[in-house]
């Protein structure tokens, strides 16, 4: 295959980006996305000129270090995958592809396609951890877990902090990614403890991040490569109010919204 790639180049943080044209020829249909990024790195560097700068790690879908938007759509256009894992047969001969960073105001773009995403680690460091009793390990049945609870737990669990949620939401929420922290933890028992206190630090931190409210729009899910549903987005909205709640008993007053607005009309903000 022959491609053209578009790619945002940008020296730096904070300086002025643009799309650059780089044709790549005799590119394997097999190849994966980002393979084709490194055969046009090869041939700018042995050129003498700067290679693209952009993310990776695993290249399995498993670490969420790879995000591009790719013709408009974050990880490119096969659902359910991550970029390292977009082959080129889901692509012409011939095509001309967009390539850009995430979006979004909170992930301040590094160089070309890199961004920071140092604030969904932030919402994790607020509460997304529980309390570890030191001592021997407990005897694995000594606490029964539901199996339903179980399974929706792991299935939240299995968000990987890639950040295509907000790049694709039109209000820049991270409220499927916070969703998803929240509802892993909050549907075991071993995440009691901390639930109240961990829903209300949390979303104050996505909040003070500068992520935006959500309003129930569902790009998020459809970019998600591991299927995260919005029911997380409505059991972290749950979780809220109860904390809210049980503040306010504590307080002997009436709740008081402690997030900044975030939950005034939708189910983690409008
Ligand atoms: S919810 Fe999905 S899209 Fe968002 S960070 Fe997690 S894995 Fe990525
Ligand atoms: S449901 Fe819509 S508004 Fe809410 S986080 Fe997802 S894309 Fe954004
Ligand atoms: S490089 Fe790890 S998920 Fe893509």
């Amino acid at each position: 295959m022959n491609i053209t790639l578009r790619i945002w180049r940008q020296p730096g943080p904070g300086r002025p980006g643009h799309m650059v044209t780089h044709r790549v020829d005799d590119i394997s249909p097999d190849m994966s996305f980002l393979e084709v990024l490194d055969v046009l790195n090869q041939r700018l560097t042995a050129a003498g000129e700067d290679p693209v700068a952009f993310d990776s790690d695993c290249r399995e879908g498993i670490c969420g270090m790879c995000g591009l938007v790719i013709n408009g759509i974050a990880h490119g256009p096969q659902a359910s995958v991550t970029t390292c894992q977009l082959h080129m047969r889901s692509f012409a001969d011939g095509d001309v592809i967009d390539v850009e960073p995430w979006r979004a105001g909170p992930f301040p773009v590094l160089k070309d396609l890199v961004v920071d995403r140092s604030a969904l680690d932030r919402i994790i460091q607020a509460g997304g951890y529980i309390s570890i009793p030191t001592g021997s390990a407990p005897e694995a049945h000594s606490i029964l877990v539901p199996k339903d609870d179980a399974e929706d737990a792991f299935d939240a669990a299995t968000c990987i902090g890639c950040g295509a949620c907000v790049a694709a939401c039109p209000n820049g929420s991270a409220a499927l990614f916070l969703g998803a922290k929240i509802t892993h933890l909050g549907l075991l028992p071993q995440g009691q403890p901390e639930r109240d206190s961990r829903a209300l630090a949390m979303i104050a931190r996505h909040d003070a991040e500068g992520f935006g409210g959500c309003s129930q729009i569902g790009e998020c899910t459809a970019v998600c490569p591991k299927d995260i549903q919005l029911e997380v987005i409505s059991r972290c909205h749950r979780d809220v109010v109860t904390a809210l709640f049980h503040h306010g008993e504590q307080q002997e007053g009436p709740p008081e919204d402690q997030t900044g607005g975030n939950l005034a009309s939708g189910p983690a903000g409008d």
